[in-house]
């Protein structure tokens, strides 16, 4: 909840986040939400590439975190539930920023985000005016809802973090499933927050999707720890695996006035983003705040013993991982831009191009080539312009890998085959095609 605000990028340059905002609205991953309108802040909309490449992270993640596993189930609960959740899981009392407002044009900031507070006054100072703010009131971060069609209508909340619907399941799920202590439930969904200060594109917005897994086990602070550390290091091996570089990656201790209400004891992750070192994904010792809160425990049915189980967290996001990737991944070289994306991310894993659209007889082999491809690949098809145009179209989305169909291949059956990070062109058999690039998208 509480982000820290980090030192600046020293790598990438200020102008990075304006340029991603503009490769990915032109290229159909990021709009804004309700943007004929004139948008709605802290709020976003994903194009077709951002669709496909959030599902891929969310694919892998399911993958890694459930399926790939023994010991956790997945769910997916619901976004509204009964006000009382969120009363006994103090979100009602403590779920809050404190907040200041300027007291010349009544904008509002977080009262703990410096530089945003310098920024303003900055601004004002420009105008030789002097910026004053009140003093901090907190804020509740809960989305109010309203339900029914006759007054009184039940006040509700929109959940301020999908977890509370893994701990309102924890009955249904012992009982329903094997699952035995230690044990995890996973689930990814949408949240929302009020935040003061939607920003850096989809990085604080107002909706969002989570990825989280809450994990219980005895209560021992010895396994505690034990477990913290295990899932700590798994989710930073995780987004290593998926090509992140390493050097803009850390770890960052919650110190004792930044950790939300139900915390024992938290680290983020952090990424070096062109805005400072952000936190994309916490990890949380949350003891047995939440089941002790909910009144609910646990009967090992080995033992006999009852007792409330503790929680270990991994709180991840799916679009502040997907702007991460994404900023990770952009690269600019000499006359191209390449989104050197994971090709387990990649929107698109392929692109057929035959040589020229008028030649009906390449036209032809190139559409079967990417009508047999698309059984195993998403893939994209391109006859526009020439074929220099077509690989930079695709290095801009990040697509691995570009197949071209040309006048030899009606001869010798082989296809031109480009690598987007080497650009390194090979000859395939097209009855190999399929092989080749199954191990090298691997
Ligand atoms: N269940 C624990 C929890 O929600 P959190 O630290 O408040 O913990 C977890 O949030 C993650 O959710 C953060 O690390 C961040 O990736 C993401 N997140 C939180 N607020 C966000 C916002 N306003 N916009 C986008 N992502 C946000």
């Amino acid at each position: 909840m509480a982000e820290k605000e980090g030192e600046t990028h020293s790598i990438n340059s200020g102008q990075v986040m304006e340029k991603i905002a503009a490769l990915t609205k032109s290229r159909g991953f990021i709009f804004p939400g309700s943007d004929i309108y004139g948008g709605l802040a802290g709020f976003w909309d994903y194009g077709p590439l951002g669709t496909e490449l959030k599902n891929n992270i969310k694919k892998e993640w399911w993958n890694k975190m459930v399926h790939k596993r023994d010991d956790v189930v997945g769910i997916d609960a619901a976004i509204i539930m009964n006000p009382e959740v969120w009363k006994a899981s103090g979100h009602v009392d403590s779920f809050t920023d404190p907040l200041v407002e300027c007291k010349l044009c009544h904008r509002r900031v977080r009262a703990d985000y410096e530089e945003e507070r310098r920024a303003h006054s900055e601004e004002h100072k420009k105008k030789k005016e002097e910026a004053s703010w009140t003093e901090p009131k907190t804020f509740n971060l809960l989305t109010e809802v309203f339900l029914g069609v006759t007054e009184p209508k039940q006040k509700t909340f929109l959940r301020g973090e999908i977890t509370q619907g893994v701990f309102v399941n924890f009955k249904n799920i012992v009982s329903s499933s094997r699952v035995k202590v230690p044990f995890g439930i996973a689930q990814i969904g949408k949240a929302f927050r009020n935040e003061i200060t939607p920003g850096n594109l989809t990085f604080r917005s107002r909706e969002f999707e989570q990825m989280e897994l809450e994990y219980f086990i005895a209560p021992d602070e010895k396994e505690a720890k034990k477990t913290f550390d295990y899932w700590k290091k798994e989710r930073m091996d995780w987004y290593l695996s998926l090509g992140m570089n390493k050097s803009n990656l850390r770890f960052r201790i919650h110190e004792d006035n930044e950790r939300a209400h139900y915390a024992r004891f938290a680290e983020d992750i952090e990424y070096k983003s062109p805005f400072g070192w952000k936190e994309f994904e916490g990890i949380h010792h949350r003891g047995d705040w939440d089941l002790g809160r909910h009144k609910i425990s646990y009967k090992d049915q080995d033992t006999n013993k009852e007792f409330t189980p503790w929680v270990i967290e991994t709180s991840g996001c799916v679009d502040r991982a997907a702007l991460f990737f994404l900023i990770d991944a952009y690269s600019e070289e000499k006359d191209r831009v390449v989104l050197k994306l994971h090709p387990r991310l990649a929107p698109y894993k392929v692109a057929v191009f035959p040589l020229l659209r008028n030649k009906p007889d390449i036209v032809k082999v190139a559409r079967q080539v990417h009508d047999s491809l698309k059984e195993s690949f998403v893939v994209a098809w391109d006859d526009r312009g020439n074929i220099g145009k077509r690989y930079y179209s695709q290095d801009e989305i990040g697509t691995p890998f570009c197949v071209t169909v040309d006048f030899e291949t009606l001869e010798d059956d082989a296809v031109t085959v480009r690598d987007r990070d080497t650009m390194g062109q090979e000859r395939i058999k097209i009855k190999e095609l399929e092989k080749y690039l199954i191990e090298k998208l691997a």
